[in-house]
């Protein structure tokens, strides 16, 4: 047998926490059996326990395989595993990157070895692990790429996001670095784009002639579980809204790119965001769950928000004057990610309101992220019999009905994927990274010097009635567009 010239390594720092088992195994687990893997290719993980190589992967297999995997995943497992190897490894100590790095050529063996690493680690062990990879010259392409994942939070400020980029950028290329967000692994999100742009009839009424506002709404009915510690620093704000919500406007503002090149997409992305009108503290709403107190990890007096809304402005040509509402929270009533366009009444009022009377149901359409993934188109019908009565409707598209029902995967497989392919489309480029931060920061300052204590919402509810009153303000209401699958599963 010859030897391959070249091999692929994706070395897992952080290999015995909860992301690796959940979502970095499972994903690669899957692409292999849907033989997406490069050729040649090795899953080093490592972390401070002390597996072998063999307890590793029993470890991995009990999680994924035993108890709910089928006959095949059991026997699809047996090859799989044997690319997976563990080394033992201490973040801080210097001599274990270069004990890494004889373990990595040894099962390499090859002449040209790519590598990707993956931080699945504490952020605050991102910059140790960075600093010693650079140091050591890990990031050294002379035989083979070498690109690194950096999991959220990225950073906890603008400050804190910039000087992670520093770091970063001393030991890699920003062409090496992937940042993560999985909502933009998302099959719903990324078709958000091939809504707009491989469609002609969409576009021309995408602005500010045509649309009255936009709404963002991502509930979760998960309180915060065991992640006291990490949460109550961090709240809603950060955790959902400096990423992933700030990431669905942009894609769905953002001007049509040159190409569909990493950085045409990133140029527009970062072009609206550094369109966003600094937020007005007085155009949020912050507000925490009853009982949040109670979980491990919390402060006492803890104002850490698990809910907010915000209203949000683009200044620019296409949406001047539109607001974009936003909102998130745990321990809600369900668990949607929906983005509602709504669109403005007609010109004139006919069939049986006055000419310049408001419209009671105007078209909306529903772009339906998860879980019952879709689009929906409500617009008005004349009531069959009746003289001018007219009723909304509903178009509808579901993923399930159209594709099968395996058609989406998870978000963790196309990202992984398009990181060992080199396509950065679906990551977050520095510059992207700090203007969400810019436009966060103010709205995080503004909370920490409020001391009175934060509205309050039942567990289970839709929010804090403070948010259907700030919406109200404007004259609108919150809406929901996005509703159950009802068909079979399967493709029509
Ligand atoms: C993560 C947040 O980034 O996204 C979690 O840290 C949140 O708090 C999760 O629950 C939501 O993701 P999804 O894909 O379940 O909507």
């Amino acid at each position: 047998m010859t030897r391959p010239e070249s091999s692929t390594t994706i070395v897992i720092f952080g290999a015995s926490g909860d992301l690796t088992e959940r979502k970095l195994i499972p994903a690669l687990f899957n692409l292999y059996a849907k033989d997406r893997l490069p050729d040649n290719l090795h899953i080093v993980g490592t972390a401070r326990s002390p597996y072998s190589h063999d307890e590793f992967r029993r470890h991995l297999r009990k999680r994924l395989i035993d108890g709910n995997g089928s006959a095949s995943d059991a026997e699809l497992w047996e090859s799989f595993s044997q690319q997976i190897w563990y080394q033992p490894h201490d973040a801080l100590a210097d001599d274990s990157y270069q004990q890494l790095e004889d373990f990595l050529e040894t099962i390499e063996g090859t002449r040209e070895a790519n590598r990707l690493c993956y931080l699945a680690v504490a952020p605050s062990l991102y910059q140790p692990i960075i600093e010693h990879l650079g140091r050591l010259g890990m990031t050294d392409q002379s035989h083979g790429w070498r690109r690194i994942v950096v999991e959220k939070p990225f950073g906890h400020d603008l400050e804190s996001a910039r000087k992670l980029n520093d770091i970063l950028h001393h030991a890699f290329d920003e062409s090496q670095i992937y940042r993560i967000d999985h909502y933009l692994g998302k099959e719903t999100a990324q078709n958000i784009l091939f809504f707009r742009f491989a469609n002609t009839i969409f576009e021309p009424v995408w602005n500010r002639n045509y649309v009255d506002n936009v709404q963002i709404t991502v509930m979760e009915t998960v309180d915060i579980g065991h992640r006291g510690g990490y949460y109550d620093a961090a709240g809603v704000v950060r955790d959902m809204f400096q990423n992933h919500l700030l990431q669905l406007l942009s894609l769905i503002a953002m001007e049509p790119p040159a190409s569909f090149s990493a950085d045409a997409l990133r140029n527009e992305k970062v072009k609206v965001l550094n369109s966003i009108r600094p937020i007005d503290p007085g155009d949020a709403v912050l507000a925490q769950y009853e009982g949040y107190h109670q979980a491990k990890g919390v402060a006492p007096d803890s104002r850490t928000p698990t809910y907010a809304a915000l209203k949000l402005m683009i200044d620019n040509w296409r949406w001047q004057g539109v607001p974009f509402y936003l909102r998130s929270g745990k321990a809600l009533a369900d668990k949607v990610s929906e983005i509602i366009v709504e669109f403005a009444c007609p010109p004139v009022m006919m069939f049986g309101r006055e000419p310049d009377e408001a419209c009671f149901s105007p078209n909306v359409l529903s772009l339906c992220i998860q879980p019952d993934e879709g689009i929906h188109l409500q617009f008005e019908a004349k009531v069959p019999g009746s003289g001018q009565e007219t009723r909304s409707v509903n178009m509808e598209f579901h993923y399930r009905s159209s594709f099968g029902g395996d058609a989406l995967p998870d978000a963790y497989e196309r990202l992984l994927l398009d990181a060992l392919n080199g396509d950065a489309s679906l990551f977050t480029r520095a510059d992207e990274i700090e203007a969400a931060w810019r436009l966060i920061d103010p709205l995080l300052c503004a909370a920490d010097e409020q001391h009175d204590p934060l509205p309050t919402y039942r567990r289970g509810s839709e929010g804090p009635a403070e948010a259907e009153a700030f919406i109200a303000q404007d004259g609108r209401e919150w809406r929901r567009g996005c509703h159950g699958y009802e068909g079979t599963d399967g493709p029509d």
